[in-house]
């Protein structure tokens, strides 16, 4: 056990660069300690991607499988030269049009990552993201900065500094608070080595907006089909699922009324997962939790993981989820609850 720092930052805060609190948490990670930060998307745990040491702190304290590269998260162009060898056209395309911002590529690497980051692979995926804290931090310690979610492996991803403390606090160097996070669901990763490029994982960024940008792109054939291995080895593992068993309902409304009264009369502990236009379609349910507005699908992204952590203290036995439309942001907020879901549909 260590003892976890604390810094605060706000976001809205101009000249972030000289704030003490960013320069002691950049200098723990020139020293090769491991801090998480928040990014637009969910807190990530960051090291120096140059050093082995670091990595390894990374991998221990989420209790990660050591075949799941991370994502190297930079703040300049220039990083990004450092890192890979070749920015082919379409690449280059996708960062002059979303970054910074929830867009991972994965692009051949030089080698100047540790190893330990692409898990041997020979390429590395790089991020550059949008939160002022983040590019704060990264500039400031003038580092290439390797950083999975920071979350233990399994659980949701962390969108609060409290989300990051329940599953790390004594494992990690340090923390900087700074508020909630925006988008809610992680970036998208997207396979720059393929023609045309391929989507690893559904995300901050939806399929449709890179159409409009490059035109054609291809789906890793693993998102739709159980018996393929997912390009991106993380998307193989379980993931955000609650301690409840909990099953997806096309459809909701009546169908999960039904399933809940099925489950009361056997004596169980029943929650239903639904957003604020249904909050009160549930009156047999014992807890009724929402994640933000169903018109909005960016509201549902945003609260979607601080939701299924929610799920976990009221001591539920089973949760009942409404389904999502694939379309825009509904893709990746789908594609998560199916795995905190281990795939349970009920159809
Ligand atoms: O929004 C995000 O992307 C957050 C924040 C912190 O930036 N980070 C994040 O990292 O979600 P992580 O480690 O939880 O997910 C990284 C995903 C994993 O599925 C991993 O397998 C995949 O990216 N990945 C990393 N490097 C790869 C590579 N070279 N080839 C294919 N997939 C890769
Ligand atoms: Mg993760």
């Amino acid at each position: 056990m260590v003892e976890t720092k604390q810094w605060r930052a706000d976001p809205l805060t101009a000249g972030l660069e000289n704030d003490p609190q960013i320069k002691a948490a950049a200098q723990c990670l020139i020293e090769g300690e491991v801090i998480a930060f928040p990014t637009e998307t969910v807190y990530g745990l960051g090291g120096n991607a140059k050093s082995r040491d670091p990595i390894r702190k990374i991998y221990e304290a989420k209790g990660r499988p050591s075949d799941n590269p991370l994502i190297v998260h930079i703040a300049t162009p220039e990083q990004v030269r450092e890192i890979c060898t070749e920015i082919n056209p379409i690449a280059k395309k996708l960062m002059d049009t979303f970054w910074p911002g929830p867009l991972t590529l994965v692009l051949p690497s030089r080698g100047e990552v540790s190893d330990a980051v692409t898990a041997g692979l020979s390429t590395v995926a790089v991020r550059m993201p949008s939160h002022p804290v983040a590019r704060a931090l990264i500039r400031t310690a003038n580092l290439p900065i390797a950083a999975p979610s920071a979350n233990r492996s399994g659980h949701p991803s962390p969108t609060k500094a409290e989300h990051v403390l329940h599953d790390l606090d004594g494992r990690i160097a340090g923390i900087i608070d700074g508020g909630e996070t925006g988008v809610g669901v992680e970036s998208t990763v997207v396979d720059c080595t393929t023609t045309p490029v391929t989507i690893l994982r559904p995300g901050g960024i939806s399929r449709e907006q890179l159409i409009d940008a490059i035109g054609p792109v291809a789906d890793d054939p693993a998102m739709t089909r159980p018996d393929q291995t997912p390009k991106a080895p993380g998307m193989k593992y379980k993931h955000y699922a609650p301690e409840a068993v909990m099953y997806l309902v096309p459809g909701g409304g009546e169908r999960i009324q039904g399933l809940v009264a099925h489950e009361k009369n056997n004596g169980r502990r029943v929650g239903v997962l639904t957003t604020e236009e249904n909050e009160n379609g549930y009156p047999l349910a014992d807890v009724v939790l929402t994640c933000g507005r169903r018109g909005e699908l960016e509201s549902v992204a945003h609260s979607l993981f601080a939701v299924l952590r929610d799920f976990d203290s009221k001591k539920v036995d089973v949760i009942y989820s409404e389904t999502f439309p694939e379309k825009g942001i509904g893709k990746a907020i789908m594609n998560r609850l199916s795995k905190a879901a281990a795939g349970r549909l009920i159809d």
